[in-house]
């Protein structure tokens, strides 16, 4: 099993902490197992100039996709994903930032259905939920089947030691998390995770932009309430039908069109 790790992190020093306590009880369920790393700092990504290449005319015309590509294609052969941020200003930091921005067309081309991350957040004092709750939704957009999460204030004590509680909350996430892979079984959608879907699909249906159209067309995602291949219930796909149909509705009603 390969896991690919992103760190927000500037350093590799408190969240850095969670992370080798996680490696280390993958590691002891499955000696096998590969840790790749990312460390935004080392990568240099220009800050995202807001060129709307990806939305408009693909990711590939993005000015910065030499970086930002082999990235994309770690995040898509893994088997699990590792993102983490400490909390800057309340906030995920500006490397974890800019990078999500980077990634933005994924909002309107969710990708990875059948995929699984961790997200791993620290903090001094205060916003590590709300942190940790941004990036779920984050990878919630991004179409991530299930996203485990741990996020810690004043993850160490003073001596630097992850104290026992902690640990067993890491160790616990982390089994519970290779398990979830190891097993290659999909949840069912959350109702958030359908309604993103839906307004997407809608949204990708009424050629809001034509490449959205082309991509959920081509990958057969326009047909149904969620990506088909992720078990979903018929009662929980039917308020998504009538959703879908309210949405093309107000689209067709409120979107201008262009002479
Ligand atoms: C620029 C900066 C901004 C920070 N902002 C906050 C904050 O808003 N709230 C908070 O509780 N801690 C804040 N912190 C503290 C870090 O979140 C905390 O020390 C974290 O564990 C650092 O993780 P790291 O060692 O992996 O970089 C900030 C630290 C830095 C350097």
């Amino acid at each position: 099993m390969e896991f690919l790790i992103i760190n927000g992190s500037p350093r590799q020093k408190n969240t850095w902490k969670i992370i080798e306590r996680i490696k280390d009880t993958i590691t002891d369920l499955d000696e096998n197992t590969t840790f790749s790393e990312i460390n935004l700092i080392d990568e240099n990504i220009p800050p995202c100039i807001g060129c709307y290449n990806c939305f408009t005319t693909g990711e590939h015309n993005c000015p910065h996709s030499n970086i930002i590509q082999p990235i994309v294609k770690k995040m898509t052969s893994c088997d699990g994903l590792i993102i983490t941020s400490p909390v800057y200003a309340m906030n995920v930091t500006g490397l974890m930032k800019n990078f999500i921005d980077h990634l933005a067309y994924f909002y309107h081309r969710p990708h990875f259905f059948t995929d699984k991350a961790m997200i791993v957040v620290t903090t001094a004092g205060s916003g590590n939920k709300k942190v940790a709750k941004y990036l779920d939704e984050t990878l919630c957009w991004w179409g991530y089947n299930q996203r485990y999460k741990l996020s810690f204030v004043h993850a160490q004590d003073i001596h630097g030691y992850l104290p026992l509680k902690t640990k067993e909350k890491i160790d616990k996430e982390s089994i519970k998390f290779y398990s979830s892979i190891k097993d290659n079984k999909l949840s069912s959608p959350g109702m958030k995770a359908l309604f993103q879907y839906n307004i997407w699909r809608a949204m990708a249906y009424n050629n809001h932009i034509p490449l959205d159209n082309k991509y959920w067309v081509e990958n057969k995602l326009i047909d149904s309430e969620y990506y088909s291949e992720v078990p979903c219930s018929f009662i929980k796909k039917l308020p998504m039908k009538i959703f879908y149909k309210l949405m093309l509705r107000f689209l067709s009603k409120n979107t201008v069109k262009q002479d």
